[in-house]
């Protein structure tokens, strides 16, 4: 099928590749989101150890997991941690990371399009940015491969920061200019409104004037989408949460009779029910885990305020 599309300019830039990612993340471009995910680093994990809610010596399988930054502090947490990503020197860096902080945690190269087989896991998490690179097809065979690897009563972790009722209702700046590490990064946007792709053209430029360009693309999903695709992979219950994890702002379940769960339930006390269950001091996730043996999914949307905050929130 043809479709034409052009932009208020005129004709849109040639299309961003659909493999953009092979070599992307290397050189400046490496160094800048390795300085930028730094900062966040640890209130990143914070966060991701409560909506995971496993008990130390669980299994977590980080991916894709770039330089290691959250790999390297599940293990630090106890967990068995194992990373995957595509950039062999990412990986570099992450066992470097794991060799310093003294511990444990397997990396693994591996693309999302074919995840290898690592074993099965307590926990899965898809965070930092990395939802939403491959074309949709690609992106329901990699939360499948998820699903897969997941032990029943499992949970997928996953960080969206370019679902449409975030990203669109913000609007994408048609620039963007952040500085990490001491690299400039300037992003070029444009969306791909045929196939609800946001495309950037980046360029990178280092203390010493050093330039270097790249391109990439995210693929923009209504929740709905992300929700059925979660579906669509075999994944029960999905909840989703605002970036707060205290609200979430709506969910959806597939294949059960349990009513769903009202806002004001949900939110009561202001923790979501996994984090409830570990105050209590009852198993982690309990509550999911008795209702549900097929893995679960906590989809974390990231609210245009916030979105505006950050590189990695929005670029
Ligand atoms: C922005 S980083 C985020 C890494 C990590 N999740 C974090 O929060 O720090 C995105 C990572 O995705 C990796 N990546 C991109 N496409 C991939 C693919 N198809 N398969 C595996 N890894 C991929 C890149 O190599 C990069 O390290």
């Amino acid at each position: 099928m043809f479709v034409e599309e052009v932009g208020p300019q005129g004709d849109l830039p040639p299309r961003v590749p659909d493999d953009w990612f092979v070599g992307f993340h290397r050189g400046l471009a490496a160094r800048f989101w390795r300085a930028a995910g730094a900062t966040m680093a640890d209130a990143d994990m914070r966060l991701i150890r409560e909506l995971l809610g496993l008990a130390e010596g669980s299994s977590v399988l980080d991916v894709p997991c770039g330089d290691g930054r959250l790999t390297v502090r599940l293990a630090a947490c106890g967990y068995v941690a194992t990373g995957i990503d595509l950039a062999a020197g990412e990986l570099e860096h992450a066992r470097r990371a794991a060799a310093d902080a003294g511990v444990d945690a397997r990396f693994v190269v591996g693309d999302l399009r074919a995840l290898p087989d690592v074993g099965l896991v307590d926990g899965v998490l898809s965070w930092g940015n990395s939802f939403g690179y491959l074309v949709p097809a690609d992106t329901a065979r990699s939360l499948t491969a998820m699903h897969r690897a997941l032990r029943p009563g499992g949970r997928l972790v996953l960080e969206s920061h370019t679902v449409a009722e975030s990203l669109l209702v913000g609007g994408i700046s048609p620039q963007a200019e952040y500085t990490f590490g001491g690299v400039r990064m300037t992003a070029t946007n444009r969306y791909r409104a045929a196939e609800s792709r946001m495309e950037s053209d980046y360029v990178f430029e280092d203390e010493d004037g050093v330039i270097e360009h790249a391109c990439g693309a995210h693929h923009v999903h209504t929740t709905g989408e992300v929700v059925r695709l979660l579906q669509g992979a075999g994944f029960r219950d999905v909840v989703l949460l605002d970036r707060d994890v205290r609200a979430p702002t709506s969910w959806a379940r597939g294949g059960s009779s349990r009513s769903p769960r009202r806002r004001s339930d949900a939110t009561a006390g202001g923790t979501p029910p996994a984090v409830a269950d570990r105050a209590r001091g009852t198993r982690p996730c309990s509550r999911q885990a008795r209702h549900t043996v097929s893995p679960s999914a906590f989809v974390v949307r990231v609210t245009p305020s916030r979105a505006a905050a950050s590189p990695l929130r929005r670029q």
